[in-house]
């Protein structure tokens, strides 16, 4: 048996690898013998992660990026190749709520606006980042898994792909978009045995869901919400991560692996 060792020689590249779900998936395929790059735009937090990484004796570098922008997608890429001469798998992990950035406390009941109230800017900022994002880091990481021979691509989506709620529509839409485009990929990439699937967490304790997690009300609602009694931590997220981007996985492509204590159960 090789225990911790689920990714031995595997290269891979994390989005929102600064941060909740996505630092907790660096530090388990570090963990697991991969050469991680962590990408993200919080840059200072994405070194410290590294560093924690490499000094536990794992392998990871941490790079600027903005999931939004083609060019640089381009760039890191190149980069990881010409370092580690291939790329095996990809977590497009970053997203972004609809939450106000700047809001510390959530006083409705969901994170995003009504339908009517939501403007152009705040639906095409989640889209751009959500949506746009997981298909740049498709299309720019294929070629590069093609020339290994294949590779596996985990899209972070959401119960919110899979269920609606009262608020927040357009995270909603973006989910949903995350969870079609990786049946599309799984399709589209199958005979260069590249697979892809859409993990869809319940609520988990991050940086992201703190403000909602912060307002008692809405916490119990949640609580109320989730079978199992507990809200998720980015560890439980990153074990279904590891198991997707693992040869144990390699007849799985196009699957929704859905991680809520149960919350969609009802
Ligand atoms: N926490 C939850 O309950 C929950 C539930 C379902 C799905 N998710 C999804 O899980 C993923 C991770 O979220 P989290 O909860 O760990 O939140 P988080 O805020 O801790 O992490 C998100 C990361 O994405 C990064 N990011 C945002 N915009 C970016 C951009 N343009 N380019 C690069 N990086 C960018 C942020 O800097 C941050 O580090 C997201 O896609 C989120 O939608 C989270």
């Amino acid at each position: 048996m090789n225990i911790g060792k689920r990714l031995t020689d595997k290269v891979a590249i994390v989005t929102g690898g600064a941060s909740g779900i996505g630092a907790e998936t660096v530090r388990t395929f570090a963990a697991h013998g991969a050469i991680v790059v962590a990408a993200d735009v919080q840059n200072e937090l994405g070194a410290q992660l590294v560093n924690e990484v490499n000094e536990a004796g794992g392998k990871a570098i941490y790079r600027n990026l903005d999931v939004t922008d083609e060019a640089a997608w381009k760039e890191l890429v190149d980069e990881t190749v010409s370092i580690y001469e291939k790329l095996n798998i990809l977590g497009n992990i970053a997203g972004v709520s609809g939450r106000d950035p700047n809001m510390k406390i959530q006083t409705t009941v969901t994170p995003g606006p009504t339908i009517e109230s939501t403007s152009c800017d705040v639906w095409n900022r989640i889209m751009d980042v959500n949506v746009k994002g997981v298909y740049l880091g498709t299309k720019l990481c294929i070629p590069a898994m093609r020339a290994a021979g294949g590779g596996s691509i985990i899209n972070i989506s959401s119960i919110c792909g899979l269920v609606g709620s009262f608020g927040n529509a357009a995270y909603h839409a973006s989910k949903g978009a995350v969870r079609i485009f990786s049946k599309a990929t799984a399709i589209q990439h199958a005979g260069d045995k590249i697979r892809a699937n859409s993990i869809h967490p319940g609520f988990v304790d991050t940086p992201m869901t703190k403000p909602g997690h912060s307002n008692n009300e809405v916490a119990k609602i949640r609580m109320d919400a989730t079978p199992l009694g507990r809200f998720g931590v980015p560890a439980d997220i990153a074990m279904g991560c590891l198991y997707l981007a693992s040869d144990e996985s390699s007849y799985v492509t196009g699957s929704e692996l859905v991680i809520d204590g149960g919350v969609t159960a009802h």
